[in-house]
Protein backbone atom coordinates (compact mmCIF):
# COMPACT_ATOMS: atom_id res chain seq x y z
CA UNK A 1 0.00 0.00 0.00
CA UNK A 2 1.67 3.10 -1.52
CA UNK A 3 0.41 5.82 0.72
CA UNK A 4 -1.50 6.69 3.40
CA UNK A 5 -5.29 5.25 3.63
CA UNK A 6 -8.11 8.06 4.01
CA UNK A 7 -11.91 7.61 3.99
CA UNK A 8 -12.34 9.02 0.38
CA UNK A 9 -9.20 7.33 -0.48
CA UNK A 10 -11.53 4.45 0.97
CA UNK A 11 -14.55 5.17 -0.55
CA UNK A 12 -12.83 5.70 -4.07
CA UNK A 13 -11.69 2.35 -4.27
CA UNK A 14 -15.02 1.02 -5.25
CA UNK A 15 -15.07 3.27 -8.18
CA UNK A 16 -10.97 1.76 -9.10
CA UNK A 17 -12.18 -1.98 -8.68
CA UNK A 18 -10.18 -2.25 -5.71
CA UNK A 19 -10.82 -5.25 -3.58
CA UNK A 20 -10.71 -4.02 0.50
CA UNK A 21 -8.80 -5.87 3.36
CA UNK A 22 -9.93 -4.91 6.66
CA UNK A 23 -8.94 -6.70 10.04
CA UNK A 24 -9.47 -5.90 13.53
CA UNK A 25 -6.77 -5.30 15.95
CA UNK A 26 -6.73 -4.86 19.81
CA UNK A 27 -3.06 -3.83 20.43
CA UNK A 28 -0.03 -2.34 19.31
CA UNK A 29 1.86 -5.48 18.39
CA UNK A 30 -1.29 -6.94 16.16
CA UNK A 31 -1.58 -3.25 14.68
CA UNK A 32 1.63 -3.20 14.00
CA UNK A 33 1.71 -6.66 11.81
CA UNK A 34 -1.37 -6.04 10.48
CA UNK A 35 0.17 -1.78 9.05
CA UNK A 36 3.10 -4.13 7.97
CA UNK A 37 1.06 -6.58 6.18
CA UNK A 38 -0.78 -4.01 3.78
CA UNK A 39 -3.81 -4.14 5.48
CA UNK A 40 -6.51 -1.00 4.10
CA UNK A 41 -8.35 -0.92 7.48
CA UNK A 42 -7.65 -1.58 11.11
CA UNK A 43 -10.83 -1.54 13.19
CA UNK A 44 -10.74 -1.57 17.34
CA UNK A 45 -14.05 -3.68 16.96
CA UNK A 46 -15.97 -3.94 19.57
CA UNK A 47 -15.25 -7.61 19.37
CA UNK A 48 -12.62 -6.98 22.29
CA UNK A 49 -15.59 -7.68 24.00
CA UNK A 50 -15.42 -11.14 23.07
CA UNK A 51 -11.90 -12.55 21.99
CA UNK A 52 -10.30 -9.97 24.44
CA UNK A 53 -12.20 -9.68 27.41
CA UNK A 54 -14.02 -12.64 27.43
CA UNK A 55 -17.93 -11.51 27.09
CA UNK A 56 -20.30 -14.00 25.68
CA UNK A 57 -21.49 -10.36 23.59
CA UNK A 58 -20.13 -7.09 22.90
CA UNK A 59 -22.86 -5.69 25.39
CA UNK A 60 -20.40 -4.69 27.81
CA UNK A 61 -17.82 -3.17 25.81
CA UNK A 62 -17.74 0.62 27.60
CA UNK A 63 -16.51 4.09 25.45
CA UNK A 64 -13.17 3.50 28.26
CA UNK A 65 -12.25 -0.29 26.67
CA UNK A 66 -12.72 1.23 23.21
CA UNK A 67 -10.53 4.26 24.18
CA UNK A 68 -7.80 2.37 26.06
CA UNK A 69 -6.88 -0.38 22.75
CA UNK A 70 -7.89 2.33 20.65
CA UNK A 71 -4.56 4.11 22.34
CA UNK A 72 -2.40 1.31 22.00
CA UNK A 73 -3.80 0.59 18.35
CA UNK A 74 -3.25 3.77 17.44
CA UNK A 75 0.93 3.64 18.22
CA UNK A 76 1.09 0.59 16.03
CA UNK A 77 -0.71 1.51 12.86
CA UNK A 78 0.77 4.01 10.44
CA UNK A 79 -0.44 3.64 6.38
CA UNK A 80 -3.68 1.41 7.28
CA UNK A 81 -6.93 3.76 7.61
CA UNK A 82 -8.11 3.19 11.39
CA UNK A 83 -11.58 2.79 12.16
CA UNK A 84 -13.29 2.66 15.56
CA UNK A 85 -16.40 1.28 16.71
CA UNK A 86 -19.11 3.11 18.65
CA UNK A 87 -20.02 0.64 21.59
CA UNK A 88 -23.27 -0.29 22.61
CA UNK A 89 -25.20 2.86 24.41
CA UNK A 90 -23.04 5.26 22.99
CA UNK A 91 -24.94 6.60 19.92
CA UNK A 92 -28.54 4.55 20.51
CA UNK A 93 -29.73 7.34 23.44
CA UNK A 94 -29.50 10.18 21.58
CA UNK A 95 -27.20 11.93 18.16
CA UNK A 96 -25.60 14.51 20.53
CA UNK A 97 -24.41 11.34 22.51
CA UNK A 98 -23.22 10.08 19.59
CA UNK A 99 -21.13 12.83 18.20
CA UNK A 100 -20.13 13.33 21.78
CA UNK A 101 -18.73 9.65 21.96
CA UNK A 102 -17.59 10.14 18.23
CA UNK A 103 -15.39 13.35 19.19
CA UNK A 104 -13.90 11.19 21.83
CA UNK A 105 -12.84 8.81 19.81
CA UNK A 106 -10.91 10.60 17.32
CA UNK A 107 -9.24 12.73 19.71
CA UNK A 108 -8.24 9.19 20.95
CA UNK A 109 -6.47 8.70 17.20
CA UNK A 110 -9.16 7.44 15.20
CA UNK A 111 -9.50 8.22 11.46
CA UNK A 112 -13.13 7.34 11.36
CA UNK A 113 -15.78 5.74 13.52
CA UNK A 114 -18.09 2.83 12.90
CA UNK A 115 -21.81 2.11 14.48
CA UNK A 116 -24.36 -0.56 13.67
CA UNK A 117 -27.95 -0.52 12.76
CA UNK A 118 -30.49 1.97 11.83
CA UNK A 119 -29.22 5.19 13.02
CA UNK A 120 -28.79 7.19 9.59
CA UNK A 121 -29.65 10.62 11.59
CA UNK A 122 -26.57 9.89 13.78
CA UNK A 123 -24.29 8.76 10.46
CA UNK A 124 -25.35 12.42 9.13
CA UNK A 125 -24.54 14.78 12.17
CA UNK A 126 -21.19 12.53 12.16
CA UNK A 127 -19.83 13.70 8.53
CA UNK A 128 -21.54 17.27 9.26
CA UNK A 129 -18.83 17.22 11.91
CA UNK A 130 -16.10 15.99 10.03
CA UNK A 131 -16.40 12.42 11.33
CA UNK A 132 -15.88 9.82 8.73
CA UNK A 133 -18.29 7.01 9.12
CA UNK A 134 -18.99 4.19 8.46
CA UNK A 135 -22.51 1.86 8.79
CA UNK A 136 -23.12 -1.79 9.70
CA UNK A 137 -25.83 -3.67 8.64
CA UNK A 138 -27.35 -7.21 8.81
CA UNK A 139 -26.35 -9.68 12.14
CA UNK A 140 -25.31 -6.08 14.26
CA UNK A 141 -24.46 -7.83 17.52
CA UNK A 142 -25.37 -4.70 19.45
CA UNK A 143 -28.49 -5.93 18.57
CA UNK A 144 -28.49 -9.66 19.89
CA UNK A 145 -30.87 -9.89 22.06
CA UNK A 146 -33.36 -8.17 19.53
CA UNK A 147 -32.29 -11.14 17.17
CA UNK A 148 -32.50 -14.19 19.97
CA UNK A 149 -28.79 -15.24 19.11
CA UNK A 150 -26.34 -14.61 16.49
CA UNK A 151 -27.67 -15.44 13.20
CA UNK A 152 -28.66 -15.20 9.60
CA UNK A 153 -29.91 -11.62 9.02
CA UNK A 154 -31.94 -10.56 5.85
CA UNK A 155 -33.39 -13.88 4.45
CA UNK A 156 -36.16 -13.36 2.62
CA UNK A 157 -38.43 -11.07 2.93
CA UNK A 158 -36.30 -9.58 5.73
CA UNK A 159 -33.75 -8.23 3.06
CA UNK A 160 -35.75 -5.65 2.28
CA UNK A 161 -35.32 -4.07 5.88
CA UNK A 162 -31.49 -4.23 5.45
CA UNK A 163 -31.45 -2.91 1.85
CA UNK A 164 -33.57 -0.16 2.94
CA UNK A 165 -31.19 0.50 5.94
CA UNK A 166 -27.57 0.00 3.88
CA UNK A 167 -29.22 2.61 1.13
CA UNK A 168 -30.41 5.30 4.25
CA UNK A 169 -27.16 4.98 5.55
CA UNK A 170 -25.33 5.56 2.16
CA UNK A 171 -27.31 8.44 1.60
CA UNK A 172 -26.60 10.10 5.23
CA UNK A 173 -22.85 10.09 4.13
CA UNK A 174 -21.24 6.69 5.09
CA UNK A 175 -18.21 6.01 3.44
CA UNK A 176 -18.62 2.38 3.41
CA UNK A 177 -20.91 -0.11 5.16
CA UNK A 178 -20.18 -3.81 7.10
CA UNK A 179 -22.23 -6.55 5.78
CA UNK A 180 -22.36 -9.11 8.49
CA UNK A 181 -24.22 -12.85 8.22
CA UNK A 182 -26.11 -11.96 5.40
CA UNK A 183 -27.44 -14.39 2.34
CA UNK A 184 -24.74 -13.55 -0.52
CA UNK A 185 -27.07 -13.24 -2.83
CA UNK A 186 -28.54 -10.25 -0.91
CA UNK A 187 -25.04 -8.73 -0.43
CA UNK A 188 -24.52 -9.15 -4.21
CA UNK A 189 -27.47 -7.20 -4.88
CA UNK A 190 -26.22 -4.59 -2.20
CA UNK A 191 -23.00 -4.46 -3.65
CA UNK A 192 -24.37 -3.46 -6.79
CA UNK A 193 -26.70 -0.89 -5.35
CA UNK A 194 -24.73 1.19 -3.22
CA UNK A 195 -21.82 3.15 -4.32
CA UNK A 196 -20.15 3.21 -1.02
CA UNK A 197 -17.85 0.19 -0.80
CA UNK A 198 -19.38 -2.83 1.22
CA UNK A 199 -17.24 -4.95 3.59
CA UNK A 200 -18.49 -8.62 3.86
CA UNK A 201 -17.76 -10.74 7.20
CA UNK A 202 -20.65 -13.55 6.49
CA UNK A 203 -21.78 -12.08 3.53
CA UNK A 204 -20.21 -14.32 0.74
CA UNK A 205 -17.64 -13.49 -1.97
CA UNK A 206 -19.38 -10.60 -3.55
CA UNK A 207 -18.84 -7.64 -1.58
CA UNK A 208 -15.94 -4.82 -1.93
CA UNK A 209 -13.89 -6.10 0.47
CA UNK A 210 -13.73 -8.34 3.45
CA UNK A 211 -13.52 -7.66 7.30
CA UNK A 212 -12.24 -10.68 9.78
CA UNK A 213 -11.45 -10.53 13.64
CA UNK A 214 -7.66 -10.66 14.13
CA UNK A 215 -8.21 -13.96 16.59
CA UNK A 216 -10.40 -15.72 13.70
CA UNK A 217 -7.94 -15.16 10.68
CA UNK A 218 -4.97 -16.69 12.98
CA UNK A 219 -6.43 -19.69 14.50
CA UNK A 220 -6.55 -17.97 17.65
CA UNK A 221 -9.78 -18.59 18.72
CA UNK A 222 -11.06 -21.83 20.05
CA UNK A 223 -13.30 -22.69 17.46
CA UNK A 224 -13.54 -21.92 13.55
CA UNK A 225 -16.77 -19.85 12.65
CA UNK A 226 -18.27 -20.85 8.97
CA UNK A 227 -17.77 -17.41 7.91
CA UNK A 228 -13.89 -17.23 9.15
CA UNK A 229 -10.96 -19.07 7.87
CA UNK A 230 -7.42 -19.67 9.40
CA UNK A 231 -4.47 -18.93 8.11
CA UNK A 232 -2.49 -20.25 10.97
CA UNK A 233 -3.27 -22.91 13.58
CA UNK A 234 -1.79 -19.69 15.92
CA UNK A 235 -3.32 -21.43 19.39
CA UNK A 236 -2.14 -25.14 18.80
CA UNK A 237 1.43 -23.23 17.96
CA UNK A 238 1.32 -20.86 21.27
CA UNK A 239 0.64 -23.57 23.49
CA UNK A 240 3.23 -25.87 21.75
CA UNK A 241 5.64 -22.85 22.36
CA UNK A 242 4.73 -22.09 25.99
CA UNK A 243 4.92 -26.23 27.06
CA UNK A 244 7.97 -26.03 25.75
CA UNK A 245 8.91 -22.50 27.49
CA UNK A 246 7.43 -24.38 30.66
CA UNK A 247 9.57 -27.49 30.25
CA UNK A 248 12.98 -25.94 29.65
CA UNK A 249 11.90 -23.76 33.02
CA UNK A 250 11.75 -26.69 34.42
CA UNK A 251 14.68 -28.99 33.05
CA UNK A 252 16.88 -25.68 34.26
CA UNK A 253 17.60 -25.99 30.60
CA UNK A 254 16.78 -21.82 30.03
CA UNK A 255 18.25 -19.38 30.85
CA UNK A 256 21.28 -20.44 30.37
CA UNK A 257 24.92 -18.47 30.68
CA UNK A 258 23.95 -16.90 26.81
CA UNK A 259 21.11 -14.90 28.51
CA UNK A 260 22.56 -14.21 31.41
CA UNK A 261 24.90 -10.91 32.35
O1 LIG B 1 -16.40 -5.51 16.31
C1 LIG B 1 -16.01 -6.02 15.26
O2 LIG B 1 -14.99 -6.71 15.19
C2 LIG B 1 -16.81 -5.78 14.05
C3 LIG B 1 -16.46 -6.56 12.82
C4 LIG B 1 -16.70 -8.00 12.99
C5 LIG B 1 -17.14 -6.03 11.64
O3 LIG B 1 -17.70 -5.00 14.08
Amino acid sequence: MPEKMTAPRFRQSKAEGRRLVCLTAYDVASAEMADNAGVDMVLVGDSLGNVVLGHRTTLPVTMADIVHHLGAVRRGVRKALLVADLPFGSYQVSTEAGVRNAVTLMQAGADAVKLEGDYPEVVAQLVRAGIPTMGHVGMTPQSVHQFGGFRVQGRDEAAESVLAVATALEQAGAFGVVLELIPATLAQKLTELLSIPTIGIGAGPHCDGQIQVWHDVLGLGGKVHRHAKAYLEGRALMEQALREYSDEVRDAHFPTEDHSF
